[in-house]
């Protein structure tokens, strides 16, 4: 008997800890990730702002930035307009992988990109 029991006592410790690998973004993409309406002014400005201008803002772009500023939208602009910026970010071969030292961004933030630029990269 009490080996039965342990063998239960593993079974409902294994399923237990299974439930730490649960994570909203993997249980629910499409519910978590909403890529509907994307604007320049909250969407892409707040990733931008987070993952990319520390470098490429007005000031940090001639020091750290290679000289590319993509502070405000007609910045931004120039770099989606040479076609440089979705390669960057998309990691595409024959691109320099942004954002530089760290790994692509992460898949929700790059769809509601993708769904921006399927809409033409408007201004609003
Ligand atoms: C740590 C500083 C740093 C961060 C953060 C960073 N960049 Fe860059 N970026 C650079 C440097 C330096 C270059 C010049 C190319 C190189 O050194 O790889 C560059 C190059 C680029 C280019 C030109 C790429 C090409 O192949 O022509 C683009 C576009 C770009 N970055 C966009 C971004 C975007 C968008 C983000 C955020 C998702 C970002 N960068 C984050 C430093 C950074």
């Amino acid at each position: 008997m009490p080996r039965l029991f342990l063998i239960f006592a593993l079974v409902v410790l294994v399923s237990f800890q299974a439930c730490y690998y649960d994570n909203e973004e993997e249980l629910y993409p499409n519910i978590t990730c909403n890529t509907d309406n994307i604007k320049y002014s909250s969407d892409i400005n707040a990733i931008l702002t987070a993952r990319c201008l520390s470098c490429h803002n007005a000031a940090s772009a001639s020091s750290i930035g290679a000289g590319i500023n993509l502070e405000g939208y007609n910045n931004l602009k120039v770099w989606i307009d040479n076609n440089r910026f979705m390669g960057a970010i998309r990691h595409s071969a024959g691109f320099s992988p942004m954002p530089k030292g760290g790994s692509k961004l992460p898949d929700c933030e790059l769809k509601k990109i993708e769904s921006w630029a399927n809409a033409g990269f408007p201004n609003n």
